[in-house]
């Protein structure tokens, strides 16, 4: 662990010089601005990502701004970006925030962690990068890196998640732990990624444990992604596309739907009515006012 602590020093002038800085997000320590980055950044890509969020933060600027709007505004301005739940997260979210924090979002990672759409990983970021808290941020990048470099296996799944936890609490810095984050975050997305990593232009080589122990293969096989099509997930997807356009009778739904899914239209209204996602108008369904 302590080689590893040796190489922390080459991470941050590697950060100064490779770290992506220029992400919107990154500019602002706005806790609202930053939760709305990592709620989008949860299931997808930066660059997916950038578009949504410029658009979300000119529209919403607060989070009184969008608690005032109907939640199916919230959910047609996600169209796109899929998962659809997690605009209705924002949503919800920024109205506990008006009526429990009087609007002010919170920078504090247990009152955060207490707000729909923020799990562990969101509370922490969110108190990070806005707040400079020290606490670690451990996302599949993170603890990617913190698998290899102070563990010396090749991914965070050949190690328990205490293991990498206790990894990144050793190494996390008394100042700084927001530039350390975004810097090992960086390091595992531009330089130690999950299959061909560039090893000599890491700043954590000479102390790196996976790289010491001669790189280890993984022993557990990554998840195999079913197709999408033929998941919930893509059904869901398009029940609430067909919504966006306005309250739909429950035959439109069936039919916009393959017929694997269609007979399963009853299912995945009711997930989706339980979750707030739609609701019943008339005979048929619309998206929450
Ligand atoms: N910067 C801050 N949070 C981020 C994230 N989750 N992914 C990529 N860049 C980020």
């Amino acid at each position: 662990m302590s080689a590893v602590a040796d190489g922390l020093a080459g991470l941050g002038a590697w950060y100064a010089e490779r770290g992506r800085h220029a992400l919107p997000w990154r500019r602002t320590r706005d806790a609202w601005a930053v939760f709305v980055s990592e709620v989008m950044l949860q299931q997808t890509q930066v660059d997916r990502v950038r578009p949504y969020w410029e658009r979300w933060m000119a529209r919403w600027p607060t989070v009184a701004e969008l608690a005032a709007a109907p939640a199916a505004e919230a959910i047609r301005e996600w169209a796109g970006l899929g998962y659809n739940s997690r605009a209705l997260h924002l949503h919800r979210a920024a109205q506990a925030v008006v009526e429990r924090h009087g609007g002010r979002f919170p920078v504090e990672e247990r009152a955060i962690r207490t707000l729909p759409g923020a799990g562990e990983y969101t509370a922490a970021a969110v108190a990070c990068f806005a707040g400079g808290a020290r606490t670690i941020v451990a996302d599949t990048n993170i603890a990617r890196v913190l698998a290899r470099a102070a563990l010396g296996v090749a991914s965070q799944r050949e190690a328990s998640a205490a293991a990498v936890r206790a990894a990144g609490e050793a190494l996390l810095p008394h100042e700084g732990a927001r530039d350390h984050n975004l810097a090992l975050m960086d390091l595992g997305a531009i330089v130690c990624t999950p299959r061909a990593p560039e090893c000599d232009g890491c700043p954590l080589v000479a102390a790196c444990a996976w790289r010491a122990a001669g790189y280890p293969a993984a022993v557990m096989a990554p998840k195999t992604a079913a197709r999408f099509e033929t998941t919930a997930r893509f059904a869901r997807g398009r029940i609430i596309d067909a919504l966006r356009a306005g309250p739909r009778p429950e035959h439109e739904l069936r039919e916009s739907l393959p017929a694997a899914h269609a007979v399963k239209l009853h299912d995945y209204l009711a997930a989706l009515a339980k979750e707030g996602l739609v609701v019943r108008a008339g005979d048929g369904w619309a998206l929450p006012h």
